[in-house]
C-alpha cells in the first residue's frame, strides 16, 4: 500500500500546472462510445480512474490508446469503437469506479441496451441511482434491477420531457448520452450545471450531436442519426486547482497554479479571500499571494455555481488553521465527513451536529498517522499534513492517485516534504 510521508511547515513556493478535469474526462470517454469515428481527448491527467475507464471501454471492444505528444507534451486518450462486441460491463470494473454509471447512457445511445453492475456506496454516501432509473425511463428504457445488476433495454429511445429532482451531474450526463440518437427532443429540466456537463455537451456536439443550454438548468438534445469522430481538449480540474491553492494558503506560501479557468471556481475563490487568503486571478492562472492570515469562516456545499462538495476536506482542514469556529454544512451528501477523525487525531476540534461540522480551529495542528477514506478525504489530510507541525503518514493514498496526477511530484516541485513510500 503507498502512503505519503509529510514533514509540515514548509512554505510552498512556485507554480503548478493544473491537469485535465478527471469529471470532464470519464463521461467523456464514455461518449465516445456512441459513435464509430475515432476520438481523441487531449490533456488527458494521468489518474487511475482514466486508466479504469480505458480498461472498460478495452473491454466492451473498443480500440484505447494512451499517450504522450512529443511536440506538445499533452497526454492524449485515442478512442476507436467502430464495433463493440460486448454491452456489459464486469462488476470487478464497475467496483472500482463509481462514475462508470455514467457507461449506462453511452451504451443506450449505441446499442440500445447494458448491464452494469450497481456501483455500491462509498465513505461519503449510499449513492443512490433512483435519478438516473427514473430518467431512463421516461426515455422508454426497460430496466430491472436485480441480484447487483441493472439491466436497461430500449428498442427505440424517444426524446421526453425529465424533470429531475436533484441536479445530478452524472444523471443530467446519462440522459444527454441517451438521448443524443433518440426519436425527437429530450428536455432535462433541473438539469446539473457543473462545467464538465458543459464539457460533456461540447464533446457531444463536436460529434455531430445537437445539445443546447449546457451549463443552464435546461438541457434540450434532439437526436441525430449519425455522430463522426473529433478530437476536443478537455477543461482543466478545477477541484485540483482549488485543492493546490489551498494547500498554499495553509503554508502561507506563495503559489501560481496554472491551466485554470477561474470562474469555473469562483465560489471557491471567494470564500478563500473571506478566509484571508490573498489572491491574484489572472486570464488563466491563479495566484496565493504572501501574506495569507486565516481567519474562520461559515460555507455549505451547494450545486454548481455554488461551493462544491468536493473541496469540502480541502477548506475544512484549512478551517483548522484559523483560530475561531467555522460552520461546515455539507448539503450534496448524506456522510461526507469522514475525513474529522483524521483531522481530530492531528488535534482539531471538530463537533458533528448532522449535516453541520462545526470547526474550532485553534490555529494549528500536530503530524499524525492517519488514512485516506476517499479521494477528497485523502486530499484534506495531504493539506492538513502541509501545514501541521511534525510528520504526518497518510496510508492508502490510492484514493488520492485515483483523481490526483502525481499529487506527491507536484507538491514536492513547489517545495513540499512529501515523499511516496510503500508499506
Ligand atoms: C458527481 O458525482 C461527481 N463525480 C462527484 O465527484 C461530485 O461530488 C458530485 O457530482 C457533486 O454533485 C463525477 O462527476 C464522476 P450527484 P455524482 O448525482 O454524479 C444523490 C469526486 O470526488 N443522488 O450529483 O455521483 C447523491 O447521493 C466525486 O470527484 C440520488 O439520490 O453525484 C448525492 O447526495 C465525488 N439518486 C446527490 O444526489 C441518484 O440517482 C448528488 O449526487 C443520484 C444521486
Amino acid at each position: 500500500m503507498d502512503c505519503f510521508l509529510l514533514q509540515g511547515g514548509r512554505r510552498l513556493k512556485g507554480e503548478i500546472r493544473v491537469s485535465g478535469a478527471k469529471n470532464a474526462i470519464l463521461p467523456i470517454m464514455a461518449a465516445s462510445l456512441l459513435t464509430r469515428g475515432e476520438c481523441i481527448i487531449w490533456d488527458a491527467p494521468d489518474i487511475k480512474d482514466v486508466a479504469t475507464m480505458a480498461q472498460i471501454l478495452t473491454s466492451l471492444g473498443a480500440k484505447v490508446w494512451v499517450g504522450v505528444d512529443a511536440r506538445t507534451g499533452l497526454r492524449y486518450v485515442r478512442i476507436l469503437a467502430d464495433s463493440l462486441r460486448s454491452h456489459e460491463v464486469s462488476p470487478k470494473l464497475m467496483g472500482e469506479m463509481r462514475s462508470s454509471i455514467v457507461l449506462m447512457g453511452a451504451l443506450l445511445g449505441r446499442l440500445g441496451k447494458f448491464r452494469v453492475y450497481r456501483p455500491g456506496g462509498c465513505p461519503i454516501g449510499l449513492r443512490p441511482i433512483n435519478f438516473h432509473i427514473n430518467g431512463l425511463a421516461r426515455l422508454g428504457v426497460r430496466l430491472s434491477v436485480k441480484h447487483g445488476f441493472i439491466h436497461g433495454e430500449a428498442p427505440r429511445l424517444v426524446g421526453q420531457e425529465i424533470h429531475l429532482d436533484f441536479p445530478s451531474v452524472t444523471t443530467t450526463e446519462n440522459l444527454m448520452m441517451a438521448a443524443a440518437y433518440a426519436e425527437g427532443t429530450t428536455v432535462i429540466r433541473n438539469a446539473a450545471r457543473e462545467p464538465e456537463v458543459v464539457d460533456l455537451g461540447n464533446f457531444l456536439n463536436s460529434l455531430g450531436a445537437r445539445v443546447t443550454g449546457a451549463g443552464l438548468d435546461t438541457i434540450r438534445v434532439t437526436g441525430v442519426r449519425e455522430l463522426g469522430g473529433t478530437e476536443h481538449t478537455v477543461i482543466p480540474d478545477r477541484i485540483e486547482a482549488g485543492t493546490y491553492l489551498v494547500a498554499a494558503a495553509v503554508t502561507g506560501g506563495e503559489l501560481t497554479v496554472t491551466n485554470v479557468i477561474p470562474e469555473h471556481l469562483e465560489a471557491v475563490t471567494a470564500k478563500l479571500r473571506e478566509a484571508g487568503v490573498p489572491l491574484e486571478v489572472g486570464r488563466g492562472h491563479i495566484r496565493v499571494l504572501p501574506g495569507t492570515r486565516l481567519r474562520p469562516v461559515d460555507f455549505k456545499t451547494l450545486p454548481y455555481p455554488g461551493f462544491p462538495t468536493d473541496m469540502q476536506p480541502q477548506v475544512m482542514a484549512m478551517m483548522c488553521f484559523a483560530k475561531g469556529t467555522s460552520l461546515i454544512t455539507e448539503n450534496i451528501f448524506e456522510s461526507r465527513f469522514g475525513h474529522a477523525e483524521a483531522l481530530v487525531r492531528m488535534g482539531a476540534s471538530v463537533e458533528i451536529v448532522n449535516k453541520m461540522a462545526v470547526v474550532r480551529g485553534e490555529g494549528s495542528l500536530t503530524g499524525a498517522w492517519v488514512k485516506a477514506t476517499d479521494l477528497r478525504a485523502g486530499a484534506g489530510l495531504v493539506v492538513a499534513g502541509l501545514g501541521a507541525e511534525g510528520m504526518t503518514v497518510i496510508e492508502d493514498v490510492a484514493h488520492i492517485d485515483r483523481g490526483y496526477e502525481r499529487m506527491d511530484e507536484k507538491l514536492s516541485s513547489v517545495g513540499a516534504d512529501i515523499k511516496r513510500v510503500r508499506m
